[in-house]
């Protein structure tokens, strides 16, 4: 059975560059099940061909008013839909559709429906910061629009910066959620587990200016959480990376910077979870002084004295509560096998993700890993490299095997 079997979806396409990501959305909603009705403004057919979305979509692709053997497609579309999802959204859809403006087949549609709707923007950083997109925006969430990114990274042209389109596999993990929701309860095999997890560097401020850190980019912890809430998880990430963490929902996301910061964060939510994955790379020392002003090179090499941090793991380690599987993780350099399990020891953890991170595409900053998953009993498997989202799988598969196989808990479905 498909997660979306029997639900209609609209999926709104503008013009825009992002538009060609639209096409592995539509894809991976027909192969969930969903019946797509591809409905695309004039402005997309600049970027990609109807040719596609008719080949993917579950009917053909509409584009005006007028062209429908129906005489009313806009009310046949909206009042059949589950859910219409425009993506990408430029500013001017995003205008009109507040507006109530229903210049062409998918804003009408937009006004002829009482489904749930959802807002994928994609635009310029200097579009999206623009104080009429941004009260546009706000309305729409206002009135229970779910709007889905932006996220930054790459944009046309080469620039860089927010607005970029949400990555698919978010988009799609979003429609997982809202339409799992809708149906009245959470749909996947961790559904009603509640999975913590951290993610990225932390940075321990020397002053205003300057900071310790590391090379973290919290993309494994990310697709941990993406990957448990698509499987119907309740999903507390807690990141030093918010703004590239998944912006999607059933994921509470908590932002931190220092080592201090993540720990106040962790101790507060951990028993709330069932699972704690603590993937962040968390400093080991932070600067015993904090320079209130910047330090300026004339007052010449200043000598930073720095005290430890306190060890997030082993706090909640010792304050696990029944049941609960706590995950840690090493990246080493050396001796990789040998150093986790010592860590999994000291730290008391049920598993313990090691990875070579002096590997060619492996760990901190790549989108690919490869990592060794070690048990209580010292049982060791290997994910070799691949996606970090498919590695991210793996470990989710190992965990909840163990999970399930703990007679004395509850098993998830
Ligand atoms: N960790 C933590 N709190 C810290 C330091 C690390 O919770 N202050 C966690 C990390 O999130 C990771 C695990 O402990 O899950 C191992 O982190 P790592 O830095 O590899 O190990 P350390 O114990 O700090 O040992 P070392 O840096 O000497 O390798």
């Amino acid at each position: 059975m498909g997660q979306l079997d029997g639900r209609r979806i609209v999926l709104g396409i503008t013009g825009g560059i992002a538009a060609y990501k639209a096409i592995e959305v539509c894809r991976r909603l027909t192969d969930a099940g969903a019946h797509v009705a591809p409905v695309m403004t004039k402005g997309a057919l600049r970027f990609v061909g109807k040719s596609t979305f008719d080949a993917l979509g579950s009917e053909k692709t509409q584009i005006s008013l007028w062209d429908e053997n129906h005489s009313i497609p806009h009310t046949r579309l909206g009042q059949g839909a589950d859910l219409i999802v425009v993506c990408p959204a430029t500013a001017r859809l995003i205008s009109d559709y507040r507006n109530g403006r229903s210049g062409d087949l998918l804003t009408a549609t937009l006004l002829a429906t009482r489904s749930k709707v959802m807002v994928c923007p994609a635009m310029h950083t200097e579009m999206w910061e623009q104080a009429s997109v941004a009260e546009n925006i706000s309305v729409l969430r206002e009135r229970g629009v779910e709007i889905v990114g932006p996220v930054e990274g790459k944009l046309a042209g080469g620039d860089n910066g927010f607005g970029r389109l949400a990555e698919p596999d978010d988009i799609v993990d979003s429609i997982f959620k809202l339409l799992g929701k809708d149906s009245g309860h959470q749909t996947g095999d961790l559904a009603g587990l509640t999975v913590l997890v951290t993610a990225g560097g932390t940075r321990e401020p020397i002053g205003p200016v300057r900071f310790i850190g590391n090379r973290s980019s919290g993309k494994q912890g990310h697709a941990l959480a993406s990957e448990a809430v698509s499987r119907g998880a309740k999903v507390i990430c807690i990141t030093t990376e918010a703004e590239s963490a998944p912006d999607i929902l059933g994921v509470e996301l908590i932002e931190t910077e220092t080592a201090q910061e993540m720990h106040d964060a962790v101790m507060e939510n951990a028993s709330r979870a069932d699972w704690v994955f603590m993937a962040a790379a968390v400093a080991d020392f932070r600067p015993k002084k904090i320079a209130s002003q910047k330090i300026k090179k004339e007052e010449g090499l200043t000598e930073i004295t720095l005290e430890p941090t306190l060890d997030i793991l082993q706090a909640i380690s010792k304050k696990r509560k029944d049941s609960q599987l706590i995950i840690g993780f090493a990246a080493e350099t050396n001796d990789l096998l040998q150093n986790a399990a010592r860590k999994l020891e000291s730290k008391n953890l049920d598993f313990i993700i090691a990875n070579d991170v002096s590997e060619p595409d492996v760990g901190f900053g790549y989108d690919t890993n490869s990592v060794s998953v070690i048990d209580r009993n010292g049982l060791c498997s290997e994910i070799s490299l691949c996606d970090k989202r498919e590695v991210a799988r793996n470990i989710i598969d190992i965990v909840s095997e163990s999970w399930s196989e703990q007679g004395t808990h509850p098993k998830i479905q």
